[in-house]
């Protein structure tokens, strides 16, 4: 069960969460739970964190290890600052910040050579549903991008599958719509790196996931956890979502 903060709270606002959030999920077991803030918080995360099972992941990473890129942020800065999961190529870095399929993968090839889980985005677009080439563009995305992995790497990795008609938009995938993605996107991993490979990967899904939903969604079989945005921000709101 995974939080993506995207560009709220500061490291005071991440720590006061962090007070409420961790009595409320103590005995939470079932579950890995996931918090990417914004890098400028991941240390006061790492330190609000410990001692919990709560862990803590960046929300992007730097292809290069280092050099000349201004705004990047390394492998080995995340490492350092104690995250240990990031995500890589939301929708929202495709389309505002010119993420491609090609950069996904390399961003998640740089995040297993530093030991970091990626949480690998896909998801189609309004129109693409509704032209009726979701399935053609999660084959694409997953061809592009996944693809180009190991096995060994592919075994380490979790992928998010988030509509992007349904992201921060109150429409949330129905479990059957949601399930029927993830379904194609297993059986790309089945063709690519075989069965039991494909049964092993956890999909999550993200798009409007709420305390309210969140039940459903995790009673489809295909649905391995959740990628949650804007009900994350709130330690009440984000505990009950993980506690389904
Ligand atoms: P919302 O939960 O706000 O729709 O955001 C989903 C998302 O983009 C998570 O990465």
């Amino acid at each position: 069960m995974a939080g993506n903060w995207k560009m709220y709270k500061t490291p005071a606002d991440t720590i006061a969460f962090f007070e409420k959030f961790r009595p409320l999920t103590e005995r939470s077991e079932h579950c890995e739970i996931v918090i990417c803030p914004p890098f400028t918080n991941l240390a006061a995360a790492v330190d609000a964190v410990k001692g919990s099972r709560i862990r803590v992941g960046a929300q992007n990473i730097a292809w290069a290890r280092e050099g000349a890129f201004t705004g990047e942020i390394s492998g080995a800065m995340i490492v350092a600052a104690g995250a240990t999961y990031t995500i890589v190529g939301h929708s929202e870095r495709r389309q505002y910040f010119g993420e491609t399929d090609e950069t996904v993968l390399k961003r998640t090839q740089a995040a297993l050579h530093s030991g970091i889980t990626p949480i690998v985005c896909v998801g189609e677009r309004l129109e693409e549903r509704e032209s009726g080439h979701t399935e053609a563009v999660l084959i694409r995305q997953f061809q592009n991008g996944i693809a180009g992995l190991t096995e060994a790497q592919f075994a380490k990795i979790a992928i998010a599958y988030e509509p992007v008609w349904a992201i921060g938009t109150g429409k949330t995938a129905t479990p059957e719509i949601a399930a029927d993605a993830h379904r194609a996107i297993r059986a790309q991993a089945r063709e690519k790196f075989g069965p039991q490979a494909a049964e092993a990967i956890r999909i999550l899904y993200g798009g409007s996931v709420k305390p309210d939903n969140t039940r459903v969604l995790m009673g489809q079989p295909e649905i391995d956890g959740v990628l949650v945005g804007g009900a994350s921000l709130d330690p009440v709101s984000f505990a009950s979502i993980v506690n389904f």
